[in-house]
């Protein structure tokens, strides 16, 4: 899967764009983000990528390995590029850039606050603002003593009803694992759902 036309047909995805997708790849602070770097350079093989990172996820990020061409934008970015009254607001430009989202991990707290609409930070700001006609993926990743408590489940059915897609695959470690191919079957079973709530 390295290029945008396989990934396209992989997800089956319609991109409006003619050239690559636009990927806004957000990080929160699983330890799963030790592996941020390596995700952002698999989708910038094939997309147009902005990575976002919660003040929690740049303890697992080393920001000087991503790739020089992916712009990191953190909370301290969404305040200094404002000033005044008439001045871009960041989570909005990003929200509108975008043709995607991945939050790629997703922690149990980022988790808890978008199911309760909560935006105390860029990644929450950008998801409560979110285009819904446009896909969210979520992968979660936590420790099992937090993914089995019932919070976990009630929280992803919640944000369910938003068009998210979520999905969660095992390896030894216990680490979030991208799976286009699952993500795909979720969407299909997704996109009949949202049909409910249009
Ligand atoms: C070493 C360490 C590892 C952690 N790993 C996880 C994890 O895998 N998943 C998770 O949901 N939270 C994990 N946490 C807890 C989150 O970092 C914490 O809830 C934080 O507030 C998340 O902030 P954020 O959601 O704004 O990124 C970990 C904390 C520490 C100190």
């Amino acid at each position: 899967m390295t290029t945008s036309e396989s990934v396209q047909e992989t997800l089956g995805l319609d991109f409006p764009h003619p050239s690559k997708p636009r990927v806004l790849l957000a990080a929160s602070g699983s330890v799963a983000a030790i592996k941020f770097e390596s995700l952002c350079r698999s989708f910038s093989e094939w997309a147009e990528v902005r990575a976002v990172a919660t003040k929690a996820s740049l303890h697992f990020i080393d920001r000087t390995s991503l790739p020089s061409d992916i712009i990191l934008h953190t909370d301290d970015d969404e305040w200094s590029t404002w000033k005044k009254i008439g001045d871009e607001v960041l989570h909005i430009e990003l929200r509108k850039w975008a043709d995607i989202m991945v939050i790629a991990p997703l922690s149990a707290n980022t988790l808890a606050k978008i199911a309760g609409g909560l935006c105390d930070n860029l990644l929450t700001c950008i998801v409560r603002a979110w285009d819904y006609s446009k896909p969210l993926f979520v992968a979660p990743a936590m420790n099992t003593f937090m993914w089995n408590n019932p919070f976990t489940s009630r929280h992803l059915e919640t944000i369910n009803l938003l068009a998210c897609v979520y999905w969660k695959e095992q390896t030894e470690n216990d680490m979030w694992q991208a799976s286009p191919v699952n993500a795909k079957k979720k969407m299909v079973t997704k996109q009949e759902d949202n049909a409910k709530f249009r």
